[in-house]
């Protein structure tokens, strides 16, 4: 639970718990000893949140505050979520990202919902930013009501059942923004849904003041998938052997990757009717990723796992060697972005360890 909720209600019950040393007999009608002895213990927790699995503090807290489609629940901070950017994600520029959500987000009636459309190789960081976004969104972050999650191979996986599937999109984003206009669905691997699946989401993404009384247009819907991968890999090679910064590249690709997404690619967005109507709002490349943005993942996993953990450089530079890098001749990209990174962390510890046996063995024998 956020610090800036614990805190208020551990405040009040510190104070009647303090109440309990005073001349009062009770407390709201309650025997003051018996008060104090129901009340520690929830400030304790309230307080350390260490002494106990917190799920019990947050489950009381839920009955009391449940959650509402209120500016106290949803918010949203550009510079929280600009500084959450830079120190967490390597090597993406996202130009503007939280500027367009800001301002949808800060607008009664804005002219259509927000549809964000990310692009990138596994590995580059959408699903992590689309989350660092979440939390930026929710003060109960994926846990929010009005938070919807979609994966095309989990929820959409058969091709003859569109149809069916579509109704079921409907239904659900209706009856949630019927709730909450404030909602936000995410559409994961996008590029594994049947082809014109999307089209049930376009009535939501035009620009309809309502829609039988249902008005969407404060929704944010983001897409999540690896089209145009190719084609952000092949521009960036060329532009980083011609020298380019990424931003700059970043800024090009806004123009390039919608017209390859129309003309080219085979992904579902080229059938779609959402990009034949422009109601995508914003795509966001995600671009393949270089040695040294993945050496600041390997060094975040070190450091949220092993703390304590004293690694000498050249364990990174292994690790390193046992990602591939791609193209074959000059190496300038992981081709698995920061995916891999745990496992290899992983694997490159326990040969090491090996080894370490290894030696003090032959020591010994010596
Ligand atoms: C809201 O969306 C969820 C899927 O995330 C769905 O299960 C639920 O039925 C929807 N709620 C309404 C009221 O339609």
């Amino acid at each position: 639970m956020r610090i800036y909720l614990r805190l208020p209600l551990a405040s009040i019950l510190a104070l009647l718990n303090l109440f309990c040393y005073s001349n009062v007999e009770s407390i709201a009608g309650v025997n003051k000893y018996l008060f104090a002895s129901a009340t520690f213990p929830t400030l304790i927790v309230a307080v350390g949140e260490a002494p106990f699995n917190n799920g019990f503090f947050n489950w009381l807290f839920d009955i009391i505050f449940p959650e509402r489609c209120s500016g106290s629940w949803i918010d949203f901070s550009a510079e929280g979520f600009n500084n959450a950017l830079k120190e967490r994600v390597y090597g993406q520029p996202l130009i503007g990202l939280s500027n367009a959500v800001q301002q949808h987000w800060s607008n009664n009636q804005p002219a259509k919902a927000l549809l964000l459309s990310m692009h990138g190789p596994p590995g580059t960081g959408k699903n992590y930013v689309s989350g660092i976004l979440i939390r930026h969104l929710f003060i109960k972050d994926s846990k929010s009501k009005f938070y919807h999650l979609f994966s095309g191979t989990v929820h959409f996986p058969h091709k003859n059942q569109v149809q069916t599937y579509k109704d079921q999109i409907q239904a659900w984003v209706r009856g949630n923004v019927s709730i909450c206009p404030k909602s936000v669905f995410v559409f994961d691997e996008v590029d594994k849904m049947p082809a014109t699946l999307l089209d049930a989401l376009k009535p939501f993404v035009d620009s309809y003041q309502h829609i039988d009384r249902v008005d969407y247009r404060r929704a944010i819907f983001i897409f999540l998938s690896n089209s145009g991968s190719d084609m952000i890999s092949r521009y960036m090679l060329a532009q980083k052997k011609l020298g380019k910064d990424r931003s700059e590249v970043y800024s090009k690709l806004d123009d390039k990757l919608p017209l390859y997404l129309y003309d080219e690619s085979n992904g579902p967005l080229r059938k779609s009717d959402l990009l034949k109507h422009h109601l995508v709002s914003r795509f966001i490349p995600f671009l393949p990723l270089e040695r040294l943005h993945v050496t600041e993942c390997i060094k975040d996993y070190l450091k949220l796992h092993y703390p304590d953990w004293l690694y000498g450089p050249d364990f990174i530079e292994r690790v390193l060697n046992k990602l591939v890098f791609v193209p074959e001749r000059e190496k300038f990209f992981s081709s698995t972005g920061c995916k891999r990174v745990a496992d290899k962390v992983q694997l490159q510890m326990s040969i090491d360890e090996m080894s370490d046996k290894d030696k003090r063995r032959r020591r010994n024998e010596l």
